[in-house]
């Protein structure tokens, strides 16, 4: 699966931006507060005016501190994935719950520096792992390889039947990155500038997504 992120599209022109990428398994959308993370960039109204113009699933990224308070009425408005920061969660449980209450799948990411093993309990709970392989708060950063070891621990969780997960990742995907990502097991790959840097994003999506099958 592609989800193209529109953290590199033009925001002045969303919708047509949602147009360009027709086709796209999910769209991704990067909400953060400037306090989670050094940048600030959208929030609920923006959310629900997307969800108006565009059949796509929306993929909430929330890069936000007391996500506890915010994340249900992200699921509330009609986004199909909702995910939220381990590191900026205080009762991680009560979020999915509230999440999945409310009719949307639970996401959990994890930074690149954040450790997977103290968190692997809690993913009983989620519906997807959202890896970044950047430090949230930009597009357009280079991809960290040293995340895919976390890549491959919860692939084989998966596959062994001990979690029933998507595993995506986000950050730093492009034509010289994603096959490695695809190899150590991603199911979902976040793309931003590799998108809307294309002349053409629909056909930059369907070329990763030749390139992640292999
Ligand atoms: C970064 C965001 C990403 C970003 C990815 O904090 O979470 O979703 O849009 O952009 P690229 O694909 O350009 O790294
Ligand atoms: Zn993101």
């Amino acid at each position: 699966m592609i989800a193209p992120s529109i953290l590199s599209a033009d925001f002045a022109r969303l919708a047509d931006e949602l147009g360009a990428i027709r086709g796209s398994d999910w769209v991704h959308v990067d909400v953060m507060d400037a306090h989670f993370v050094p940048n600030l960039t959208l929030g609920l109204p923006v959310v629900e005016a997307l969800l108006k113009v565009t059949d796509i699933p929306v993929d909430c990224h929330l890069m936000i501190e007391d996500p506890e308070r915010w994340a249900p009425g992200y699921a509330e408005a009609g986004a199909h994935n909702v995910t939220i920061h381990v590191e900026a969660a205080t009762d991680p449980v009560k979020v999915a719950r509230d999440i999945r209450a409310a009719g949307a799948k639970a996401g959990l990411s994890i930074k690149p520096g954040t450790a997977l093993e103290p968190h692997i309990e809690l993913l009983k709970e989620f519906d997807t792992l959202l890896i970044m392989s950047v430090e949230p708060g930009f597009g357009g950063q280079r991809f960290i390889a040293d995340v895919l070891p976390k890549v491959a621990t919860i692939r084989d969780l998966v596959d062994t039947g001990h979690l029933d997960l998507l595993v995506e990742i986000d950050g730093g995907i492009n034509a010289d990155t994603i096959e490695q990502a695809a190899e150590a097991g991603v199911d979902c790959f976040v793309a931003g500038s590799a998108v809307y840097g294309a002349d053409d994003p629909a056909r930059a999506v369907e070329a990763l997504r030749a390139q992640a099958a292999g």
